[in-house]
C-alpha cells in the first residue's frame, strides 16, 4: 500500500536538505523535548527511528542536536534527507535485527497507521528500547479546510466537494486513533507516560507553505497517482481556497496524536 498521507514536504527544496514547514517549527521543538524526556541528550542516544522514510521527519525533530542512531524502514533505504550520520537499515520493525535494549529511546512518525501488527510492533520496539518511545500519529479524520462562504461566493456545493475530496485521501486512515494506540501499546506491555493532541493550524496558502503542501499531496494522490478524481473539479475547489486565503478567509486545521510510552514496570 502506498503510504501517500505523510505530513513531510515533497522533496523539490533545498538541493536535498531537509526542509521544515515553519507552521510545524514549534511542534517538532516540543517533539524533541518529549523525546528527551527530561534527560540529556547523552543519556537519550542511541535512537531507533522505526519507518524513517527518507529521513524528513527524524531531521525536522533532532536536526541541530547530539542525538544520533539508527533509522529502519521495510522500504529500501533511498535518498537520504536525514541527520547526517545516522545509519539507515532495511527491516521491519516487528522483528528488529537488534539486542535487547540497544536503544535509550525510540520515535515512530506516521507510521502507525500502517502497521499491520501495531501491538507486536509495539512489543519489538520495546525489547529493543531501555528508555522512552515516542509515537506520533497525524489523525487524518482532522484534517480539515474552510473558506469562508459569504466572503468568496463559495457555493454550498463545492464545500460539499472538498469535503469528498479531503475523505477520498484519508479514506483508510484508522479512526478512534488516540484509543487504538492506548490499546495497542497496553497489550504490547508499554504504559503511557503522556498523551496528547496536538492542533496545528494556518490561515495562509501560499507555495510550499504547509496547506499548500497538503493540497499538493491531496492532488497527487487523487489525481495523478489513483486517478479517481478529475483534475478539473480538484483543481477548481483548490482556487475557491486561494481566493479565500487571499481575502483572509481560509483555514486549514490538523491534528497529532502525540504518546510517550515506557516499558511497564515488571
Ligand atoms: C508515511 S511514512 C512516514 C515516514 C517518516 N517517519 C515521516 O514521518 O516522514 C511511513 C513509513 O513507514 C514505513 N513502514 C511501514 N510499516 C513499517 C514496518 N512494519 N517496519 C518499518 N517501517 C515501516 C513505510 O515504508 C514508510 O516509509
Amino acid at each position: 500500500m502506498p503510504h501517500h498521507r505523510t505530513l513531510t514536504p515533497p522533496e523539490r527544496r533545498g538541493g536535498g536538505a531537509p526542509v521544515i514547514h515553519a507552521e510545524l517549527r514549534r511542534h517538532y521543538d516540543k517533539l524533541y523535548d518529549q523525546l528527551l524526556n527530561g534527560r540529556p541528550p547523552r543519556d537519550a542516544r542511541p535512537v531507533l527511528d522505526v519507518g524513517t522514510g527518507d529521513g524528513l521527519a527524524l531531521a525536522a525533530i533532532t536536526q541541530g542536536s547530539p542525538l544520533h542512531g539508527v533509522g529502519v524502514d521495510t522500504a529500501e533505504p533511498g535518498h537520504w534527507l536525514g541527520p547526517e550520520g545516522w545509519s539507515v537499515i532495511q527491516a521491519d520493525a516487528q522483528r528488529l535485527p537488534f539486542c535487547e535494549g540497544s536503544f535509550r529511546s525510540a520515535l515512530m512518525v506516521d507510521v502507525f497507521e500502517w502497521l499491520r501488527h501495531p501491538t507486536a510492533t509495539l512489543a519489538e520496539i520495546a525489547r529493543v528500547t531501555n528508555g522512552p518511545i515516542l509515537v506520533v500519529q497525524t489523525d487524518w479524520e482532522g484534517l480539515w479546510f474552510q473558506a469562508d462562504k459569504s466572503a468568496v461566493g463559495l457555493r454550498a456545493d463545492r464545500a460539499e466537494v472538498g469535503r469528498d475530496l479531503v475523505r477520498a485521501f484519508t479514506r483508510g486512515a484508522p479512526d478512534q486513533l488516540r484509543g487504538r494506540i492506548h490499546a495497542a501499546s497496553a497489550e504490547a506491555g508499554l504504559e503511557w507516560t503522556s498523551s496528547s493532541v496536538a492542533t496545528i493550524t494556518t490561515d495562509e496558502l501560499k507555495p510550499n507553505n504547509l496547506a499548500w503542501d497538503v493540497l499538493e499531496s491531496i492532488r497527487r494522490y487523487l489525481v495523478i497517482e489513483s486517478a479517481q478524481v478529475r483534475a478539473r473539479r480538484f483543481d477548481d475547489w483548490r482556487a475557491e481556497l486561494q481566493r479565500a486565503a487571499d481575502d483572509g478567509q481560509f483555514t486549514m486545521l490538523l491534528r497529532r496524536i502525540v504518546t510517550l510510552l515506557e516499558r511497564r514496570a515488571s
